[in-house]
């Protein structure tokens, strides 16, 4: 069998060989002819050298579209230098997170990071918190022609913004490899439901970004990548597996940042945050998550009137085994959000898995349990709560 002789791709299919070949690949210099240097693999763009492009549509067309060559079938990842010619608006940016994750902590306790253990801080919708403390700040912040062409270069425009920033202090302990959102984000089997087609979709639908609010040395540990690791199609089915990761052990790159460098990479591109092992480096990286415009439906729907109008009927139908099996299941998909995201991570922390709960898997609990409307209509209303900011 092949990795999806059926369609679909299956984590014991996968063969490290097939991976190696496509990561172990020298980066041809002529497909970056616009970087100032490659490192590990990785090119670098300086951004002082080419900012002025970004004021002259041909111009930065053409820079875009290497930028997104690199990232779908290059190296899957580019530095820009200098992303910030001024930085003090950073600094700015530092000492609101900073009280933010005091605040946090003292209210709540560390918000969860998703791979790694230890003791890291995450402050979840950090776009909007900054922009709450300080709008001004927040605006001069995000006025980044830089920032904002890499987006568009991946995404097209009209991109979706959020942020997390995410502090590692020293001791901090590394992330596993693995992938991104969204299919990096479902568990094995969630992922494993998804056709071959989607996880080639999957990376086209975001764009993975960091911001170095201060140096980072690799001492400090800067992301581990795998140059290329993007181009493996069955990528999402092979992440986990203990040969996969102990490749990318012995084979990831660690570029050092300076203060004001941006970091954008392909979802699908095998990444982890590495340890920090320096004397007294927090390093704090705002981690974009950038959204196509087009991740939504034509339409907005009322799901949570749905849910409570279905209940009934559902039940009755159920326990007269006159609904089960696939049709309910049909049922449940056009009746109910099925996907846990977006949402407030904050309220709706990914504790125990990867995704919250959705309202259709919350649904079925409730024809399939000993629910009672009342029950079922809190419990919509209560995660509806959860979700929004
Ligand atoms: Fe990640």
């Amino acid at each position: 069998m092949t990795e999806m002789s059926d369609g679909f791709y299956h984590a014991d299919a996968c063969d490290l060989a097939d991976f190696a070949q496509q990561v172990l690949q020298p980066l041809q210099s002529g497909m970056v002819p616009q970087a100032s240097d490659v490192q590990g693999n990785v090119p670098i763009y300086d951004m002082d050298a080419l900012r002025a492009a970004l004021d002259r549509p041909e111009a930065r067309r053409r820079l875009m579209a290497e930028w997104a060559r690199v990232l779908k079938d290059g190296a899957g990842v580019l530095v820009l230098r200098r992303a910030y010619a001024d930085t003090s608006v950073l600094d700015a940016a530092t000492a609101i997170y900073d009280q933010i994750i005091a605040r946090e902590k003292a209210a709540q306790g560390t918000a969860a990071d998703h791979f790694a253990a230890g003791s890291n801080d995450r402050i979840w919708n950090a776009l909007q918190k900054l922009c709450e403390v300080d709008p001004e700040t927040f605006v001069r912040y995000f006025a980044n022609p830089v920032i904002d062409a890499a987006c568009a270069a991946w995404l097209g425009p009209n991109y979706q913004m959020t942020a997390q920033v995410n502090v590692v202090h020293p001791g901090g302990a590394a992330q596993q490899a693995h992938r991104d959102y969204h299919l990096g984000f479902q568990t094995a089997e969630v992922s494993a439901e998804y056709p071959a087609h989607v996880h080639d979709l999957s990376p086209l639908m975001t764009l993975q970004g960091g911001i170095a609010h201060g140096d980072t040395p690799v001492e400090s540990g800067p992301t581990k990548l795998l140059p290329f690791s993007q181009r493996y199609r069955p990528g999402y089915a092979a992440w986990r597996r203990k040969d996969f990761r102990a490749f990318f052990e012995d084979h990831y790159v660690q570029l050092p940042l300076q203060k004001g460098d941006a970091l954008f990479f392909n979802p699908a591109l095998f990444h982890a945050a590495g340890a920090n092992s320096s004397e007294g480096i927090h390093r704090m990286v705002n981690l974009l998550q950038v959204s196509s415009a087009f991740g939504r439906a034509m339409e907005t729907i009322d799901r949570v009137k749905m849910c409570t109008l279905v209940f009934a009927p559902m039940k009755r139908l159920v326990a007269t085994a006159q609904l089960g099996g696939a049709a309910f299941d049909a049922a449940l998909a056009a009746t109910a959000e099925g996907y846990s995201f977006p949402t407030n991570l904050d309220r709706d922390p990914p504790a125990g898995g990867l995704a919250p709960q959705s309202q259709k898997a919350l649904l079925k609990e409730a024809v399939l349990g000993d629910w009672d409307g009342g029950h079922l209509r809190a419990r919509l209303e209560d995660q509806e709560v959860r979700r929004h900011v």
